[in-house]
């Protein structure tokens, strides 16, 4: 009589997709999947509010602005808030850095092994319109133990990260995420209340038409993204397809999921480039390495490069190998 062994079917719970992940491959400790599930626990409230906007107003402005002089929505706060509290209870978690906050929120001076960094909401600038927006959340190791500044275990580089994904709350809510072995995804069944096993070991399929830019800053872009542009909307290279959403996790979903590339170069109004390193960037930079496609500020790979600041923007161009490449010979 066989054991009987379980299909890694659609009534995969995270949890227990996490747990397998834990018993089989040992690269995730027990508490890293405890964490994980904080998350998600934060994420459920969050698409709870985020399909109730225009009942509830968490779209409303807040009149304040953030350390990047945005204007933040009634729901930034609210999700961050969610979120260190879902996490602050891990007994694991030392230090959680989110866009939200000019500093790091220090939860242990010395307990502590996880530093987590959030995007709570990432296209919030989508929300009172019903479209797509999501959470992004990269997760780092404290270097040591003891610390003078906070900023000397907190800003280390990308390939330093041991898991990261995002929420996606869109037509359903996904999550995507990985701990260094492939790239998972989950779909929450209302229904159920559970993020269910949806798709596991995802790689960008090969042949993705779609590039995603926002035009709109074309004046600003230099020589070689004109030339790059000119090349995909060649009657010899097409037939691309142009898609923008101008919310990274939806942008960048759609080319993990359809393939093609999806560029945020330098412009005149964010001459760093606009997507933040530590919680945007470094974050879908791991998820598209582990799905067999690359990551690049247009010159060198983003998780290489070493954070002089925490919330340090990037320019940022991630897909299918044989897109970034192509955009490469392009720009460099
Ligand atoms: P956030 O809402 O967290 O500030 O992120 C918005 C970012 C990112 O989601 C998106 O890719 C980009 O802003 C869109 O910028 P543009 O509107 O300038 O295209
Ligand atoms: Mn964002
Ligand atoms: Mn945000």
């Amino acid at each position: 009589m066989l054991p009987y062994k379980s299909s890694k079917s659609a009534l995969t719970s995270v949890e227990q997709f996490l747990m397998r992940e834990y018993s089989e491959n040992k690269n995730l400790t027990g508490e890293l999947a405890l964490l994980l599930s904080g998350i998600t626990l934060a994420s459920k409230h969050i698409a709870n509010h985020v399909k109730r906007d225009g009942l509830t107003g968490v779209s409303d402005k807040t009149n304040s602005t953030n350390v990047h002089g945005e204007e933040v929505k009634k729901l930034d706060e609210l999700a961050d808030k969610m979120l260190i509290e879902s996490l602050g209870l891990n007994a694991d978690v030392a230090i959680i850095s989110s866009e939200e906050n000019e500093n790091p929120v220090i939860l242990q001076e010395s307990g502590g092994k996880y530093i987590i960094f959030f995007d709570p909401l990432d296209g919030s600038s989508n929300l009172n319109v019903g479209i797509s927006v999501g959470t992004i959340f990269s997760i780092m190791e404290k270097t040591k133990q003891s610390y003078t500044d906070p900023l000397e275990i907190i800003l280390q580089p990308g390939h330093r990260q041991i898991a990261a994904g995002y929420i996606m709350y869109g037509s359903s809510t996904v999550l995507v995420f990985t701990t260094g072995k492939g790239v998972h995804m989950f779909t929450l069944d209302p229904h159920v209340g559970d993020y269910l096993l949806s798709r596991s070991n995802i790689t960008f399929p090969e042949n993705g038409k779609c590039f995603s830019i926002n035009e709109g800053n074309s004046q600003s872009f230099s020589e070689g993204y004109h030339k790059w542009l000119d090349y995909v909307k060649s009657p010899d290279a097409g037939p691309y397809t142009a898609r923008y959403i101008g919310s990274l996790v939806a942008d960048f979903h759609r080319t993990l999921i359809q393939g093609g590339i999806f560029v945020y170069p330098t412009t005149k109004k964010s001459p760093e480039g606009k997507l933040r390193l530590m919680y945007e960037a470094n974050p879908i930079a791991f998820i598209a390495e582990q799905a067999n496609g690359m990551a690049i500020d247009g010159k060198s790979r983003i998780m290489e490069i070493q954070p002089h600041s925490l919330h340090q923007r990037v320019p940022l161009i991630v897909g299918e190998k044989k897109e970034v490449n192509k955009i490469l010979s392009f720009i460099s």
